[in-house]
């Protein structure tokens, strides 16, 4: 008999947002939007070049990053999807045992991928559903080899300040990688919340992580990438399988960086929806709390899986966490208010 590894025996697999044909998808943090309209015609051109394999250096879109972020190319390494990267970036510092750090709840893959690389999670509460940056110094011991931190955090959607940011990286030994995962930063207050590269990024144990997945409209194309110390970096890419972001990913990601004007466009609309779905949220008298993503936390706690199927009765898919809340993707104006529509008809 072949003998899977015990540290996967109890392992939950990654759970995805239900797909519900003519339902609002407000399950899966996804843009609403549709692909970038360059994007559009930039796949149809390509589209009979895929017989060959990829750039595996990605060398344009890497090239558009460093430039996008004002940093050398060499700090960049991409992965299918940044759920890629962190597995890169956990097969680069983790060994069998070593132990990383997290708020919880968190980003469900961050136990996964801890766990496929050998390590042992430590699961650091959050506190007011924001992560306790005191605590989870305090969890950092001589085992620990990378922490995480989600900013905003998936799925509270609360996030933490610059100040709190640079306390924490401050009291975090150079050994141990600190993960400032940033997938929803296009929707964050920048008054508010830190760009990590910007505040930590040349400390050399701080890497910077962002997606394609989010407000680039990107998600089923699998691109994302870290801005990393140089070292770091060639690690991550020797960790990379190889040909992972395929040679449609790259070129959609290139054309869509060119796009800022339209991302941020969007991105705006989302906020916007956000604040009116927050604040009708909370009229109905739902506890909420201030997002800083594109979705909100509805705190629910025990009546969490009967809302989500309350929501799915009336064809609207969100993503319930049992016993704790409930996450919902903010979408296109009329999806949000059939969510609204159902919040107000839900007796809890
Ligand atoms: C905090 C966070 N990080 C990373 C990811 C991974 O996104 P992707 O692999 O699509 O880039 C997600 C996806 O939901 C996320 O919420």
């Amino acid at each position: 008999m072949v003998r899977v590894r015990p540290a996967l025996a109890q392992l939950p697999s990654y759970v995805p947002g239900r797909k519900l044909p003519g339902a609002a998808a407000l399950a899966s943090n996804e843009s609403p939007y549709g692909m970038l309209p360059g994007v559009v015609g930039r796949l149809g051109e390509l589209a009979g070049g895929v017989s060959r394999y990829p750039d595996m250096s990605a060398a344009s879109l890497v090239r558009a990053l460093a430039e996008h972020h004002g940093v050398d190319p060499d700090r960049i390494a991409v992965g299918a999807g940044s759920s890629e990267v962190c597995a890169q970036l956990l097969h680069s510092v983790v060994g069998p045992g070593d132990e990383v750090v997290f708020g919880w709840r968190s980003f469900e893959a961050y136990p996964i991928l801890t766990a496929v690389a050998g390590g042992r999670a430590v699961r650091i509460p959050l506190r007011e559903h924001t992560l306790d940056l005191d605590a989870m110094a305090e969890g950092i011991n001589g085992r620990t080899r990378l922490v995480f931190v989600c900013n905003p955090n998936n799925p509270t959607s609360t996030a933490v300040g610059a100040r709190a940011l640079r306390d924490f990286a401050d009291r975090v030994p150079d050994e141990v990688l600190i993960v400032v995962d940033e997938a929803y930063r296009e929707y964050a207050d920048p008054a508010l919340v830190p760009d990590a590269l910007d505040l930590l990024g040349e400390r050399p144990n701080v890497v910077v992580l962002r997606t394609f997945s989010k407000a680039y409209g990107l998600a089923g194309l699998r691109v994302g990438y870290c801005v990393a110390p140089k070292e770091i970096a060639a690690t991550v890419r020797k960790t990379q399988v190889p040909f992972s972001v395929s040679a449609l990913a790259q070129e959609a990601a290139v054309v869509a960086l060119g796009e800022r004007a339209e991302v941020a466009r969007r991105a705006a609309l989302t906020v916007a929806e956000r604040e009116r779905v927050t604040g009708r949220l909370r009229a109905l008298g739902f506890e909420v709390p201030d997002s800083q993503a594109n979705f909100v936390w509805l705190q629910l706690a025990d009546t969490s899986a009967e809302f989500a199927l309350h929501c799915l009765s009336g064809k609207v898919v969100v993503r319930p966490f049992l016993g704790e809340g409930v996450r919902v993707t903010i979408g296109l104006p009329e999806e949000n208010d059939a969510l609204l529509a159902l919040a107000a008809t839900w007796r809890g």
